[in-house]
């Protein structure tokens, strides 16, 4: 079935959440940040005690959490955990918890579910026009030059109180790239199909207007919004 999916891809510091979260209110789409989902589970498996090398107990403990988006908010069991997602201890795990099979089986499954319950939805993440939606009306994977994602995400941080070094952001970004490429399951890649936006020298609005003219460009006859 073509779905009302936009699927926007790439790695960290590419524009892509900021980006995604505009373009699914100009379009009146639900927005989803699959990362956030990585990450909350990444989270629970932390706090769990459990050793992130041992897939099945990781597993066990994603199986059982309980995911919500609520208005921008991730809750987690219940408990809003926007921000303790964004720490540099979760960052760093993601990719590990994020590369199991099982784990991304389960998320796949919740993934579809949430866009069969909506009318139109922006998915964004490192597999969605890939693995999640190969079949989305409309790709687009974003990329910039690993200097400029590494900018952006020290301005990020900086907004959060964290001060960090330049060359330590960027080396962080690269590693967390290199781990998210070359996993056996659903690795980060831009799809065949899938329309490359360069960042580098746009601003967001810039990026937003060449997402929208594009999908407004292929709008399926049938649907009203
Ligand atoms: O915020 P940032 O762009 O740095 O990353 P994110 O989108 O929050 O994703 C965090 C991590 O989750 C990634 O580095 C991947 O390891 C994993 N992820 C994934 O494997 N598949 C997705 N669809 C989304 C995120």
């Amino acid at each position: 079935m073509m779905r009302n999916v936009v699927a926007i891809d790439g790695p960290a510091g590419s524009g892509k959440s900021t980006v995604s979260r505009i373009a699914a209110e100009r379009l009146g789409f639900t927005y989803l940040d699959t990362g956030a989902m990585y990450r909350a589970l990444t989270l629970r498996a932390i706090k769990s005690g459990i050793s992130l090398e041992d897939e099945k107990r990781v597993e066990q403990v994603v199986a059982s959490a309980n995911l919500e988006f609520e208005n921008g908010f991730v809750l987690l069991d219940g408990t809003d955990v926007t921000k303790e997602i964004r720490s540099n201890q979760v960052t760093r795990h993601v990719p590990t918890v994020a590369a199991y099979p099982s784990v991304r089986a389960v998320m796949l499954v919740k993934q579809r579910l949430l866009a069969d319950n909506s009318a139109g939805i922006v998915m964004e993440g490192r597999d969605i026009g890939t693995v999640v939606f190969p079949d989305a009306r409309w790709k687009f994977y974003l990329d910039a030059k690993p200097e400029v994602r590494a900018k952006r995400r020290q301005k990020e941080l900086e907004l959060q109180g964290k001060e960090r070094e330049f060359g330590a952001v960027l080396e962080d970004i690269l590693k967390r790239d290199k781990e998210d490429s070359e996993r056996q399951t659903a690795p980060l890649r831009r799809a065949s199909d899938a329309i490359l936006i360069d960042t580098s020298e746009l601003s967001i609005n810039e990026t937003v207007e060449k997402i929208i003219t594009e999908i407004e460009s292929k709008k399926p006859y049938a649907v009203s919004w």
